[in-house]
């Protein structure tokens, strides 16, 4: 996830900017870039490097720069592929302003293009890079308006014509010494240290200057000197944020105040579904994938698809297969990467090939891809990692937007998959016809009403997945129960409790538990299912009467306001009501939690299971 620092003061300022950089580098970048004001306002010097904030560093070092101001980034690539020219700071066209962003502008494309009309020229590919002009214009007059020649004036200008994420700082060489901040929906702290004022994207890289920081909020612009800082409303009325306490050790602060990655990834996920989703529907209804790499028409001929991919992004595949057949009535088969790529799969030219891996990298899947290529598929790539294998070795290519994520247990992800897998069924339905320009914006829109449903699971069930997970914990063996979608989430909720806390953990087709699985039941054995509403409801409830009958703990995931559930269920965890194609984004949050608070109780570590890797790259 991008990263921003700044610093003001007495100090020079590089030291401080990479020291900040270095503590961000743990949310993952592929490029980081520092600006330094010159002495006596001549300028502003850029220093940009694709890969890790050490060798910025080393070029650095050899330097003789005393500046005391300054702004850095680390970047992690959405708008054009990691290169010099896209890592930040960003400048505008005579490089007397420069830039540091997070977030993402959704109507970058317009704004460009009418820069450009006006005379401005664009150095990199970059949403970013708009902001730089947008200020220039502000600051030094255009646009058919005087220019303020007012740095944070100029910010709180250019930020009127923004639609998207921003958390931004800016430096002008005319305003030696002054830092201009603004914030929307993209965090942005701000402190004042003994030698100077400081911003930053995360507490994590102020936190050795100073404790008391000010959170800014939307809307909220800041004008950092090295004596002080003031604020303003975007009004440019004087404003006086609440200063915060940070009493957080290192540690607490990489984990954004929470006691472990796992609960900061969970927690994370409405924003992941937000951001996979931004820019993806044009006003007109069509769906816009960027790294496409297929035409409409080669899309149209395809007659059968196979998801191929490696535990839980297969079981992303086994809810894409659902929407891919329901949808866009194409046969879809889900497979291992590991079986796949042994096997002999029927493959013509018509066939599209979904490689799903949160790395990129994992070996199964990328020998799978490789070998769908060489028998004529098209292959399309889901990834997290831009510029991974997956995303070099696919036609066409999704970015799920989720960020790094480091514990090893995928939980953001899994969303960021399925979030991404939606889409791609969607546009297949609508290139195919099956779905018509208001079913995809309808479908679009609650697609992503999910974010809002997820952040209400979070902040509502805590309590009563707790109690399930007491019911849970000295167990010595679960089923995960559902059918329909529920079937395919309840593997990803056995997935995750095996993984995390080491209990054995199966998941069944629920019609299937009378075949065979059934007879594992005895008192006090957990059956966790997912109930919610659909139309295999009352299917489910009785598969789970079976269990009950034979005094099974019953903890079912169901739709809130489902009083008939209580009946047959000892734990209920509510998700707001949903339509059925999307329940899996909403369901499987409850179960990620579940598996995170038993593996807690039974004193294992979330973050780093035994035995287990963040990603497969060897065989
Ligand atoms: C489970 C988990 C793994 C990965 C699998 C594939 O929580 O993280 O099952 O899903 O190793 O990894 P990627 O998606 O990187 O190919």
């Amino acid at each position: 996830m991008c990263g921003i620092v700044g610093y003001t003061g007495s100090e020079q300022a590089k030291d401080i900017l990479i020291g900040g950089l270095k503590r961000l580098e743990y949310r993952g970048y592929d490029s980081a870039g520092v600006a330094l004001e010159q002495a006596g306002g001549d300028g502003i010097d850029v220093f940009r490097r694709v890969g890790k904030v050490s060798g910025l560093e080393s070029e650095l070092a050899h330097l003789d720069h005393t500046s005391t101001c300054g702004i850095g980034h680390t970047r992690w690539a959405t708008h054009g592929r990691p290169s010099v020219a896209n890592a930040h700071p960003h400048s505008s066209c005579d490089g007397r302003i420069s830039i540091v962003h997070n977030g993402i502008i959704e109507n970058f494309a317009e704004l460009r293009e009418e820069l450009e009309a006006r005379g401005h020229h664009f150095a990199s590919d970059t949403d970013t890079e708009v902001f730089a002009h947008l200020i220039e214009e502000a600051y030094e007059s255009g646009n058919g308006k005087p220019g303020t020649h007012d740095l944070l004036a100029a910010v709180r200008e250019a930020c009127t014509h923004v639609i998207g994420a921003y958390g931004l700082a800016a430096i002008c060489a005319d305003e030696p010494g002054v830092i201009a901040v603004a914030r929307k929906d993209s965090p942005i702290i701000i402190g004042k240290g003994e030698t100077g004022s400081y911003v930053a994207s995360d507490v994590i890289a102020v936190i050795d200057a100073t404790r008391d920081v000010v959170v800014l909020e939307d809307g909220q612009f800041a004008r950092l000197t090295p004596e002080g800082i003031s604020y303003t409303d975007a009004d440019g009325n004087a404003i006086e944020p609440a200063v915060t306490h940070i009493d957080w050790d290192i540690d607490m602060a990489e984990k954004g105040g929470y006691p472990d990655f796992m609960l900061k990834e969970i927690f994370e996920q409405p924003r992941v579904v937000r951001d996979t989703l931004v820019g993806r529907l044009s006003g007109a209804g069509e769906l816009d994938i960027d790294e496409l790499g297929l035409t409409y028409e080669e899309l149209d001929l395809i007659d059968r698809v196979y998801v191929i991919a490696c535990g839980t992004s297969f079981h992303a595949g086994l809810i894409a297969k659902n929407l891919i057949e329901s949808w866009a009535r194409i046969p879809c088969e889900v497979e291992a990467a590991s079986e796949f790529r042994y096997r002999n799969p029927i493959i013509t030219p018509t066939t599209l090939v979904v490689a799903v891996s949160q790395s990129g990298e994992t070996a199964d899947t990328l020998a799978a891809i490789r070998d769908a290529r060489i028998k004529g598929a098209k292959v399309f790539g889901i990834t997290n990692v831009v510029g991974s294998p997956v995303a070099r070795e696919s036609d066409g290519v999704i970015y799920t937007k989720a960020n790094k994520e480091i514990a090893v247990a995928s939980t953001k992800s899994f969303i960021g998959q399925v979030v991404s897998l939606t889409l791609l069924a969607l546009l297949l339905a609508q290139v195919k016809g099956k779905l018509n320009t208001r079913q995809v914006k309808l479908l679009f829109r609650e697609l992503g009403d999910t974010a809002e449903q997820i952040q209400w699971i979070l902040d509502t069930q805590q309590e009563a997945i707790h109690e399930a997970a007491l019911a849970c914990k000295d167990a010595h063996s679960a089923l995960f129960v559902g059918r329909g979608m529920g079937a395919a989430i309840s593997n990803e909720g056995a997935l995750k409790l095996k993984e995390i806390s080491y209990l054995h953990a199966e998941a069944y087709a629920a019609g299937e538990m009378k075949h065979g699985p059934i007879a594992l039941i005895d008192p006090g054995f957990p059956v966790i299912a997912v109930t919610t509403k659909s139309p295999v409801y009352d299917k489910v409830v009785s598969n789970l009467k079976e269990c009950e009958a034979r005094g099974a703990k019953i903890i079912v995931v169901a739709t809130e306001g489902d009083e008939d559930i209580k009946q047959i269920a000892d734990h209920v965890i509510c998700i707001p009501e949903v339509r059925d194609a999307f329940t899996p984004i909403t369901a499987t949050v409850p179960l990620q939690l579940l598996a995170r608070e038993v593996a807690l109780m039974r004193g294992c570590d979330v973050d780093q299971p035994r035995n287990l890797a963040k990603s497969v790259t060897v065989e």
